[in-house]
């Protein structure tokens, strides 16, 4: 009996403990009263706060941020990239900006495919070809001509100064720096200042004067600052030194989109998300109306019926991804059908909890390995309750990895984010079809799923991340853990992560995610793992019971939160 209670002890001591590593009160992220940004750099949350604090609305400090981040956090921060943005105002009006980049006119369904049809090296990854036309100046453009309040010139002069003095490297932003040196002096056609002959170190001073001379043309001259005159002829002539195809007609033709976000809901609440070319919002939908029948807040936060059914589901709506997703205006995507009730019903009615559907059985396809990948996202609330979240990417660690000689910032390389031959995986294990084959000016699929929650109180939840294909899963993954597990910001963002695709059949993990318990009891089941060092890097911002909020910063980085 003694015996029995003491083993009793032991295990209520062990639940306790298990408890409270999940939702310790004293893991909490930053508060603020008013206002808020979360970003992957302080500086750029500085520079975001600051906006905020002079009176600026949610859009000028998201116009400031991109600008910021495009200097201070190049590897992923850009102009030479594109995005996306959703935001709801204070009175709940929602909207989206697709600012992401577009095939080239002169691009071709097989322009990275050999003469036997295999899919040619590294082209649509490295080098002039893999870069689409970049839609970020535009996108902040048009942000500022709808919904601006303070002066272009001074939600763009942040970046500047940060350009043209400096600013002072940490050690992870000097790392940033050092990688690829070898890549970037093979693939450039001119030396690029940023490889130097020693590598960079922390304390190190970063001033960037090209790259401030066209920030500075972009604030003089707004759009044409970037498409037209000195930096579209920048461009147009490193494109013909290293046989890219971007002309002039490209840059000048680009336009961003606004269109209707994604609409759901999930047990009581609205999810706001970013519709087609992204395939971020219909497969987040997909995920929070198929796992809504299951009691996942009574498996409990990490428990092998949770993590199974996540992961089956995930399965299911990744093989769709393949299959129906593509840029809407060039392919017509099922969007309606996807989201039907009745569908996502039947094609979740094979899910069992005896045994893991091998992927094969849900459809066929190839493994790849994933390389190191950038992007970045940044979520930021005002004092008036308007809401913004933009993702934006210039899709591989420096894109292409060329620097647009002169003018000083990289081009992206997200010609890769098409499907470059049928079935043949990209960078991040992702298949596609005809829904997402190269045609001039379509843009490519992306993942990229800025999303915004509210329920009838108002605002609850700003959030997004980076991590290819894996942000889908991660955004999931944050909502869960507030809505069903009753996580604070911060402990939804440090929650460790997981990861299912469909294609290679395997859940990724980040290191000690899962108890060996539920480890075992899902190999069991048929699940395979493979564990990958960090998945994702979650900005989020939470609106407390009574209106304060708290910025979730993902610790796996340097992101920071800045409000007031
Ligand atoms: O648009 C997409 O889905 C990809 N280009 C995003 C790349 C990415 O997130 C890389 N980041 N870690």
């Amino acid at each position: 009996m003694k015996k029995l209670s003491f083993t009793l002890f032991v295990l209520l001591l062990v639940a306790c403990s298990t408890t409270k590593s999940t939702l310790d009160p004293s893991v909490h992220g930053l508060y603020g009263k008013e206002a808020m940004v979360v970003s992957a750099h302080p500086l750029a949350s500085e520079v975001g706060a600051e906006i905020l604090r002079k009176g600026g609305n949610a859009w000028d400090a998201a116009i400031a941020v991109q600008f910021a981040l495009s200097v201070v956090y190049p590897v992923a921060g850009n102009i030479g990239g594109g995005g996306f943005a959703v935001f709801r105002d204070s009175q709940g009006n929602v909207g989206s900006l697709d600012f992401r980049e577009k095939a080239p006119i002169n691009a071709e369904r097989d322009m990275f495919l050999d003469k036997e049809g295999n899919v040619n090296g590294r082209k649509s990854l490295e080098g002039h070809l893999a870069s689409g036309v970049p839609g970020s100046v535009d996108g902040m453009v048009r942000l500022f001509d709808r919904f601006g309040s303070l002066p272009w010139t001074e939600l763009v002069q942040p970046a500047i100064d940060l350009a043209e003095k400096g600013f002072i490297l940490t050690e992870s932003g000097a790392a940033n720096l050092n990688r690829a040196r070898e890549l970037i002096k093979k693939l450039n056609t001119k030396p690029v200042f940023l490889v130097r002959e020693e590598s960079w170190k922390s304390g190190d001073r970063f001033i960037q004067n090209d790259l401030a001379n066209t920030l500075d043309r972009i604030s003089k001259q707004g759009r044409d600052g970037f498409y037209s005159g000195l930096t579209a002829q920048l461009i147009v002539e490193e494109m013909q030194r290293g046989n890219g195809i971007i002309t002039l007609d490209d840059l000048a033709d680009y336009q961003s989109v606004w269109r209707d976000p994604l609409i759901g809901n999930y047990r009581g609440k609205r999810i706001i998300s970013m519709p087609p070319p992204s395939s971020g919002g219909v497969a987040l939908l997909q995920l929070l109306e198929s796992i809504e029948s299951y009691p996942i807040a009574k498996y409990g936060h990490n428990h092998w019926k949770t993590i199974h059914v996540m992961t089956e589901i995930e399965k299911r709506v990744y093989a769709d991804r393949a299959t129906y997703l593509g840029d809407p205006d060039f392919y017509e995507v099922p969007v309606t059908m996807l989201l039907d009730d009745q569908y996502l019903t039947d094609r979740m009615s094979s899910i069992d909890f005896k045994e893991a559907t091998p992927s094969e059985e849900i459809k066929e396809g190839r493994v790849d390995v994933i390389e190191s990948v950038e992007t970045t996202h940044f979520s930021i609330v005002d004092a008036q309750g308007n809401a913004v979240a933009v993702t934006t990417t210039l899709n591989s660690y420096l894109g292409s990895k060329i620097m647009v000689d002169g003018a000083g910032f990289f081009l992206n390389n997200e010609m890769d984010d098409f499907s470059v031959k049928s079935g043949v995986p990209n960078q991040f294990g992702l298949v596609g079809a005809k829904a997402n084959e190269i045609v001039p000016g379509k843009r490519m699929l992306s993942s990229m799923t800025p999303t915004i929650v509210d329920d009838a109180n108002g605002l609850l939840i700003v959030v997004g991340t980076p991590g290819g294909s894996t942000i889908i899963t991660s955004v999931f993954q944050t909502i869960l853990n507030v809505v069903d597990h009753g996580m604070n910001m911060q402990q939804a963002v440090n929650a460790k992560r997981l990861h299912h695709q469909w294609l290679p059949d395997r859940i990724l993990t980040e290191d000690s995610t899962l108890s060996p318990k539920v480890k075992r009891k899902l190999i069991r089941l048929g699940h395979a793992f493979e564990s990958r060092g960090s998945i994702g890097r979650v900005d989020a911002i939470l609106v407390l019971p009574g209106g304060s909020l708290e910025g979730g910063a993902d610790p796996r980085a340097q992101d920071t939160a800045v409000g007031f």
